[in-house]
């Protein structure tokens, strides 16, 4: 299924603003074969490719992203933040993304995160996209931390391979992934241990780590068995 060890987190955010278009691009341009994105919805049911709830981090406005809309996201800089040479990138929206990426021969981890919103609001506009843009469902993962986001894809479209993030790996784990057929677990490099990479090998899941952008800091989870990493320092592992 992974054709690469090594995923761009949120594209290749050390080298471009995160999760936008240049970050795709760089990813590309850099030789990742794989990329992760955050899909958030804003409050007119508009996806973005975005990661935080409000706009104030990582780009020149401010406010709740509920608070804004198709229109009103033109209007924002999305790459002065991150250095002048990004002056005047725009919030993408995630079907821009999934159309970029797709041109681009990537594979996409694509990450729900529902915040406030229902699965329906942000979940089933993207799968429709998903349909009409994406070609090869190997060079697909949707992950998310929100259990229910998942739960909606595997109702509603049970041949997508699914990853359950954690943070701090919950007793139920295995029940929670289960339920959702998924694939993949994808874990806090900082709080995994060995024996939960056992584990969850054991039970047939693969196991991914974010966001690790020192090879240093993981040098052990590969014996371990930890299948691919999430970094937004894909470059420096080259070795890998
Ligand atoms: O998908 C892995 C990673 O992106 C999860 O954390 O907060 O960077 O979306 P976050
Ligand atoms: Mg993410």
């Amino acid at each position: 299924m992974l054709t690469s060890k090594i995923m761009a987190h949120r594209g290749l955010s050390s080298l471009a603003p995160e999760n936008s278009l240049s970050a795709l691009k760089k990813a590309a341009e850099e030789g990742c074969q794989w990329v992760e994105i955050d899909a958030v919805a804003c409050g007119d049911g508009t996806i973005v490719m975005w990661h935080d709830n409000s706009v104030d981090r990582c780009s020149d406005g401010t406010g709740l992203l509920s608070d804004h809309n198709a229109t009103s996201i033109t209007a924002l800089d999305c790459g002065a933040w991150f250095s002048d040479l990004f002056q005047g990138e725009k919030m993408a929206t995630i079907e821009e993304a999934i159309v970029l990426i797709q041109s681009l021969g990537l594979g996409l981890n694509l990450e729900f995160k529902l915040y406030e919103n229902s699965p329906e609001k942000v979940v089933a506009p993207v799968l429709a996209l998903l349909q009409k843009h994406w070609e090869d469902l190997d060079k697909l993962i949707i992950s998310s931390f929100d259990q229910a986001a998942l739960e909606y894809c595997h109702n509603h479209q049970p041949e997508l391979q699914l990853g359950k993030l954690y943070d701090e790996i919950p007793e139920n784990w295995f029940a929670q992934m289960q339920s959702i057929n998924a694939v993949s677990c994808h874990c806090n490099y900082k709080l995994l241990q060995k024996v939960q990479v056992e584990a969850i090998k054991a039970a047939g899941y693969e196991v991914y780590c974010y966001t690790p952008n020192d090879p240093e800091l993981v040098k052990a989870h590969w014996g371990w068995g930890v299948d691919a990493i999430i970094t937004d320092y894909p470059q420096r592992y080259n070795h890998v």
